[in-house]
């Protein structure tokens, strides 16, 4: 996360698998919500590309540091990386039983590889993670799992987020729709 306590230590989401056409609108929102709820960086299948482009222009846009890359090699991402792996799965562990240890180490300054799925996910993901969790173990979506799965490493400190080299911002409000350019103090003026 940005202003991450655990300085150095990287929260980074890799997406498996892409299914052209049917999985575009799921690619794209695995790398939104990863951006969004503090991840540091996404990787995505390399036949992903428009997806790609979605996730990098929503960070130009409303800011970052969040870095989104095609991959042509997850299984390389997931076996060199230096840290912890989580897969998500829905046949994991209860998330809630884990979820205390994964942070404490993160904390500590370990980074965090979390995986998610398309479609069936080989055996040998499940073998190489260090953690296989799941959000519920009932079948649903790697987005909700992924956001889920965030919240709870980062404690909801990631709402909290300060982004930076936006473009625009949104004006929360209770009724309507506001977005100004980034550097205004008047919320009036790009209304
Ligand atoms: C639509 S599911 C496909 C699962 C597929 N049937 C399989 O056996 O791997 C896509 C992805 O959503 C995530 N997912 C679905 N349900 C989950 C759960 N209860 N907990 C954590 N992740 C889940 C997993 O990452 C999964 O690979």
């Amino acid at each position: 996360m940005h202003d991450d306590a655990a300085a150095g230590a990287e929260v980074a989401v890799l997406r498996l698998g892409h299914r052209p056409g049917r999985d575009e609108r799921m690619t794209t929102h695995v790398g939104l919500t990863a951006r969004a709820l503090g991840a540091d960086r996404v990787w995505i299948p390399d036949n992903a590309g428009q997806s790609r482009d979605t996730v990098a222009d929503i960070t130009d846009r409303f800011g970052g540091p969040f870095e989104v890359d095609l991959t042509d090699s997850p299984k390389a991402i997931i076996r060199n990386w230096e840290g912890q792996v989580v897969h998500l799965t829905m046949y994991g562990e209860r998330v809630q039983d884990v979820e205390g240890e994964i942070r404490e180490r993160h904390r500590d300054g370990e980074s965090v590889l979390v995986v998610v799925g398309s479609e069936k996910v080989s055996f040998d993901v499940y073998e190489e993670a260090e953690w296989n969790v799941g959000v519920t173990n009932q079948p649903h979506s790697e987005v909700a799992g992924l956001a889920v799965f965030l919240d709870r490493l980062f404690e909801g400190e990631e709402l909290e987020s300060d982004w930076e080299d936006a473009e625009q911002r949104v004006v929360p409000m209770e009724t309507g729709k506001r977005v100004i350019s980034a550097d205004s103090n008047d919320e009036e003026s790009d209304s």
